[in-house]
């Protein structure tokens, strides 16, 4: 019996561990990217008329890719694994400010990335806005 809930909680804990947290993703994409992309994601922040690349309307990243939300993508995209122009685009690296203790997310294929639980919660929230 004892080894038995030794075994399910070894199944249970990372599980919430790394529970996604889709309403701390929008406060933290209000405060950290909303400026460039918009409260709404829509790429029509305040910023946005001044920056010399526009920025994306990340509420078509599913749209964009065959109707599948890109996760690992976007996380990597964000935490600055992927540089996706050459000598650095407009966007800012977030890798450090939204460093932290670590979350993960169910990619595309099934995957599990690990990153920031930040990173992991905007992500989780921009899946929720995709049209
Ligand atoms: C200073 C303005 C600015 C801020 C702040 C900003 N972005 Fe961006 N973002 C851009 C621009 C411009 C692009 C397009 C060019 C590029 O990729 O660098 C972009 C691209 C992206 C992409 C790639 C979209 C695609 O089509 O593949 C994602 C995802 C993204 N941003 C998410 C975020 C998230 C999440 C945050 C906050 C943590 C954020 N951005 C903050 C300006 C910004």
């Amino acid at each position: 019996m004892r080894a038995l809930l030794m075994i399910a909680s070894f199944c249970i804990w990372p599980a919430l561990a790394l529970a996604e947290n889709p309403a701390m993703g929008r406060d933290a994409f209000a405060d950290h990217c909303a400026t460039c992309h918009g409260l709404g994601g829509e790429g029509d922040g305040p910023m946005a008329a001044v920056l010399s690349v526009a920025p994306p309307d990340l509420t078509r990243l599913s749209a964009a890719n065959g109707g599948v939300f890109p996760a690992s993508q976007v996380v990597w995209r964000v935490d600055g694994t992927t540089e996706v122009m050459a000598h650095g685009g407009p966007m800012p690296i977030f890798g450090l400010i939204l460093d932290g203790p670590s979350g993960g997310i169910v990619t595309e294929d099934g995957e599990e990335v690990i990153a920031s639980e930040a990173v992991v919660n905007i992500a989780a929230w921009l899946r929720g806005i995709q049209k």
